[in-house]
């Protein structure tokens, strides 16, 4: 039997349209606009795409979008500065820095000297510390994502085992966070990991976020098991032939060898169109979310963790 492909693409179709209807009624009821900062510096490709769906996604949900774009040779003080400006900005409720930074930012920093409550990315070690001891906070995109999804699909995660592939800041340890906090028993699983196959075919619940092509092959996946791939790798597809200019055309594929892994799971998330537009939908639900805090509402339904 081959595995439930999980749509990722349905299913932040549906939390923007939460997110939608949530936005509508703060500005009928409350005339409350809820409104997104996005910060870009230098013009990486790939982040310029991001930033542009972010603002656009913003702007179709019924808030307000402020794109700050900053050249590459920005300095630290003035890249502060502005942020400053958006922390004391009543009328922007979430703000997001696009990394990766220029070499010569200080990620750390600039991350930390954004307002908490506005932390929509949860990257603040405030808010890394406020999920750490479950306390109320910003959670960051994926992660939230990912959790969703599998709720979705689960219902209750109490008692499964769950193995996250990957340490990051951004998806391994946050993911870990939130399925212990759902009760499950967590093991984060990273390159230096001793038998890590045998460690992956052990979880109900398999996170493959290592940013390694199809490193998770079928034969890690315990039969049944319910995969999320946060992978987005682009690699040469010989077999799709080549571009007018001769160079080798490309495609995307996660962490998670797609065709092996569904044959062996119960439940599959496909790259693309699974983790990756849940992320921006998170994002969105999570500027909902600052704003009902700022203005003392209860938290929309639905989309917090
Ligand atoms: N770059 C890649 N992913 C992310 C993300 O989730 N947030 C931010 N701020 N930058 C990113």
């Amino acid at each position: 039997m081959t595995a439930q492909i999980i749509d990722g693409k349905a299913f932040a179709a549906t939390v923007r349209e939460k997110v939608a209807a949530h936005v509508a009624r703060l500005k009928e009821v409350h005339g409350i606009t809820p409104g997104l900062a996005v910060v870009l510096v230098g013009e990486d490709p790939a982040s310029q795409v991001y930033v542009r769906n972010k603002g656009k996604q913003t702007v179709e949900c019924g808030m307000n979008s402020y794109e700050h774009k900053l050249p590459a040779e920005t300095s630290e003080a003035d890249l502060l500065a502005l942020i400053e400006q958006l922390n004391a900005d009543p009328e922007v409720h979430g703000i997001l820095v696009q990394l990766p930074l220029p070499a010569h930012l200080d990620s750390d920093l600039v991350i930390n000297a954004i307002a908490p409550e506005k932390d929509v990315d949860g990257f603040h070690i405030s808010n890394v510390g406020l999920l750490a001891t479950g306390q109320k906070s910003m959670v960051p995109c994926t992660p939230l994502g990912c959790l969703m999804m599998l709720r979705d699909h689960l219902g209750s995660l109490s008692g499964l085992n769950a193995v996250v592939v990957g340490r990051s800041n951004i998806v391994g340890k946050p993911m870990a966070q939130l399925l212990l906090r759902d009760s499950c028993t967590v093991t984060i699983a990273h390159s230096r990991t001793k038998d890590i196959e045998e460690v992956c075919r052990r979880a109900d619940i398999l996170v493959a976020a290592v940013g390694r092509p199809e490193m998770v092959t079928g034969d890690w996946v315990k039969p049944g098991a319910t995969v999320i791939d946060v992978g987005i790798n682009r690699i040469d597809a010989p077999e799709k032939g080549l571009r007018e200019d001769g160079s080798v055309k490309t495609k995307l594929v996660g962490d998670v060898e797609f065709a092996s892994a569904k044959e062996v799971a119960g439940a599959i998330t496909p790259v693309p169109g699974g983790v990756g537009p849940m992320t921006i939908a998170c994002l969105l639900a999570n500027t909902v979310t600052a704003a009902c805090r700022a203005n003392g509402l209860p938290e929309p339904e639905g989309l917090t963790a």
